[in-house]
C-alpha cells in the first residue's frame, strides 16, 4: 500500500531569525558560537516512552481548574485557545502530545525565579496539556496571560503569550514556540519578537480572535493552528528545520 504523502515543500533555511541577535541580550550568552554539529538520535529517544491518552486527567487541559482539580477557578479572563496541528501540506497531525505553560493573568510565573510583584493566583499553575484528536485538533480553557516586564533593556515588555511545546512520534521529537493575540500592541516592539525578521512568519505565531469558538456570557476564543514543516511552518525557538 502507498500513501500520498503530497509534494516536497522545500525548506527556506534563511527564513529563521538568528540564535545571536544583540537585541534580545541573553541571545548573546546563550547563543552558539560554533557550527552546529547533526547527531544521530538515541535508541532511547526513539523507542523512550510517549504519553498517551491514559495519562491525562480530566482538568489537564483546563488551566482554570487544573491547579485545584475543580475546585476552585483562576482569576482572569476566561479565553479558549484551539486550533490544529499540522504538518507541511495542511493534512491534520493525530495523538500528539501539545503541552503549554504561561503566567497567570497578572503577568507572573508560578516559579521561584519569578520576582515580578504581581501577585500569584492561588488557583492557577499556569501548565496544561493535551493530546491531539484524529483531525489533529486540540484546546485550552485558560486565562489571559497578562503581559510583563523582563530584564533586557531599560524598558522591555514581553506581549501577552503561552509557551507550547508539541511531540512527534517519539520522546526526540519536541518542538516549542510562542503564540500571541491578535490586536497586542506589545508584539511589534519585543526584542524576541523582533528577532524574526520575516512579518508573514510573526503573523503565523500569532493567534486570532475566533468569535465562531467563543461562548456568549462565557469566554472569548483564540486560533492557533501549529505547522510543523515547510513554507508555512511555524517558527519553533529550539529546532531550525522543524520535525
Ligand atoms: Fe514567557
Amino acid at each position: 500500500m502507498t500513501t500520498d504523502l503530497g509534494p516536497l515543500i522545500p525548506r527556506n533555511r534563511d527564513a529563521h531569525p538568528p540564535a545571536f541577535d544583540t537585541g534580545y541580550k541573553t541571545s548573546v550568552s546563550r547563543s552558539p558560537k560554533w557550527p552546529l554539529l547533526s547527531m544521530e538520535s538515541t535508541p532511547s529517544e526513539e523507542t523512550g516512552p510517549r504519553f498517551g491518552h491514559s495519562v491525562l486527567g480530566e482538568h489537564d487541559n483546563n488551566l482554570i481548574t487544573n491547579w485545584t482539580q475543580g475546585k476552585e477557578l483562576a482569576v482572569g479572563e476566561r479565553i479558549l485557545v484551539h486550533g490544529r496541528v499540522l504538518d507541511e501540506n495542511a493534512r491534520p497531525v493525530p495523538h500528539t502530545l501539545v503541552e503549554v505553560w504561561q503566567a497567570n493573568a497578572g503577568g507572573r510565573y508560578r516559579h521561584k525565579k519569578d520576582a515580578y510583584f504581581a501577585p500569584l493566583d492561588p488557583n492557577f499553575g499556569g501548565c496544561g496539556r493535551t493530546i491531539t484528536d484524529e483531525d489533529g485538533y486540540y484546546e485550552f480553557l485558560t486565562v489571559r496571560p497578562g503581559a510583563y516586564p523582563w530584564m533586557n533593556r531599560g524598558n522591555d515588555w514581553r506581549p501577552m503569550h503561552i509557551h507550547f511545546s508539541v511531540f512527534g512520534h517519539s520522546f526526540g521529537q519536541r518542538l516549542i514556540t510562542q503564540m500571541y493575540f491578535e490586536g497586542d500592541p506589545l508584539i511589534d516592539i519585543c526584542p524576541i519578537v523582533k528577532t524574526v525578521k520575516d512579518r508573514s512568519q510573526i503573523e503565523g505565531l500569532v493567534a486570532a480572535l475566533d468569535l465562531s469558538k467563543a461562548r456568549p456570557m462565557d469566554f472569548l476564543a483564540y486560533k492557533f493552528d501549529i505547522v510543523l514543516r515547510g513554507r508555512r511552518q511555524t517558527r519553533f525557538e529550539n529546532k531550525l528545520e522543524g520535525m
